[in-house]
């Protein structure tokens, strides 16, 4: 992204130079899905690609944003006082939100802001765009305001006004990738407690890590995500009423092998292949990072497979577009490819013989686009650093720039 540029464009808008900017990087979770609202275990990774945002203060308590990737929404205003979610607001609500959960943690927000938003991740498409427009706005607000959070506070209040401001009741896993992420590595995470380790991302010269977007726009996925969610909490309630597990706090507090046990208590045949998944995922992923640590990448590629499996037949997440686009994945010879992130449409992410890229990207797309009349988009998995305040252009190059 081209930060005079934008810069430029800031400008142009708001007839003011920008006095900060900050950037957040969308992420791509390797394994471990739906186990982050159930106390597992998730494995993200942050990108290169992310959301940047520009911005100047006010005079007055009015927030004017606007998003280069949006051109068609205009100059979009709000007011720091009596502030709520309106869906009239459509993407801004995810920067309102943040604002909203500031003063709420009772922090001091004496004026208005100017806001320039722009990013390179293609949006709704399963790689936390959303969790990128807060976690920048979140850094931002913390830099502008002199607001003492440390990255992992501002995640869970990104993730705060995700859940109360936006009613989508995600886990903690994207806006903890995108602040914490750190380049050429992993992180294990246990959403239980947010303890971590980074994990090195290496598949070694012989394998690369590809995205690869359905371009099946996601449809209604907030609403099913939400129904997974009281799917989880329903199991969960009927698990608690066996004598001997009182005190489960959280699926993932289960192996399989004690889920296998317990699952029949478990009244809703549906509930109880919800939690089947969560549990088997979490026990995934944890292999999966051993697996990697150890170099074996055919081993880390089933895991992915089967990953993908469970949650298309017991999580029902998938779709017909992703699971068209992985079954051509692995039809040409992937060594493992899955969904990645909330599903319903979205991306994949596959591990691929490096020495086969070319033709494995031909012989995907050919497959998928018999089967769905779309062509797929595929990327390459640049893994870059959290959540920060970057440096603006002084005002000669600005002008250098012009001329
Ligand atoms: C979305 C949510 C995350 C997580 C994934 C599924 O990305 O925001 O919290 O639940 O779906 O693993």
């Amino acid at each position: 992204m081209d930060i005079t540029q934008l810069s430029l464009s800031f400008s142009d808008v708001f007839g003011e130079p920008a006095q900060h900017i900050a950037f957040a990087p969308g992420r791509v979770n390797l394994i471990g899905e739906y186990t982050d609202f159930n106390g597992g275990h998730v494995f993200p990774c942050a990108l290169g690609m992310g959301t940047y945002v520009l911005a100047a203060p006010r005079a007055d308590r009015a927030v004017h944003a606007v998003s280069l990737n949006f051109p068609d929404s205009g100059v979009v205003c709000f007011d720091l006082d009596g502030l709520c979610f309106d869906p009239a607001r459509h993407w801004v609500n995810y920067p309102a939100g943040v604002f909203a959960e500031f003063m709420h943690i009772g922090a001091s927000l004496p004026h208005g802001v100017n806001l320039l938003f722009a990013g390179d991740l293609p949006n709704g498409t399963g790689l936390s765009s959303s969790a990128s427009i807060e976690v920048a706005t979140a850094v931002l607000l913390r830099e502008m305001f002199n607001v003492q959070q440390s990255q992992t506070e501002l995640a869970l209040l990104a993730q705060r006004a995700e859940n109360r401001f936006n009613g989508m009741n995600c886990g903690i896993m994207d806006q903890f990738a995108s602040a914490m992420g750190r380049a050429n590595h992993a992180i294990l995470l246990n959403t239980a407690d947010l303890s971590h380790e980074y994990v090195p991302l290496d598949l070694g010269e012989a394998y690369v890590l590809l995205i690869a977007n359905t371009n099946k726009q996601r449809a209604l996925a907030e609403s099913k995500y939400n129904q997974r969610r009281a799917e989880c909490e329903a199991a969960l309630a009927d698990l608690r009423a066996v004598p001997s597990l009182h005190g489960l706090r959280a699926l993932c507090e289960l192996d399989s092998a004690d889920f296998a046990r317990y699952a029949d208590v478990v009244v809703d045949p549906l509930a109880r292949q919800r939690a089947r998944h969560v549990v088997d995922d979490n026990a995934r992923t944890l292999a999966a990072v051993k697996v990697l640590r150890a170099g074996d990448i055919q081993a880390f590629g089933q895991l992915l497979n089967a990953s993908h499996v469970s949650l298309r037949d017991d999580f029902a997440v998938t779709g017909e577009h992703l699971d068209a686009l992985v079954q051509a994945a692995w039809d040409s010879g992937a060594v493992g490819a899955r969904m990645t992130g909330a599903g319903f449409g979205g991306c994949a992410v596959m591990v691929v013989r490096a020495d086969e890229v070319v033709d494995f990207k031909h012989r995907v797309s050919a497959q998928y686009h018999a089967q769905t009349a779309l062509e797929p988009t595929f990327y390459e998995v640049i893994v870059g650093a959290g959540a920060r305040m970057l440096d603006l252009p002084n005002s000669s190059e600005l002008t250098g720039n012009i001329k």
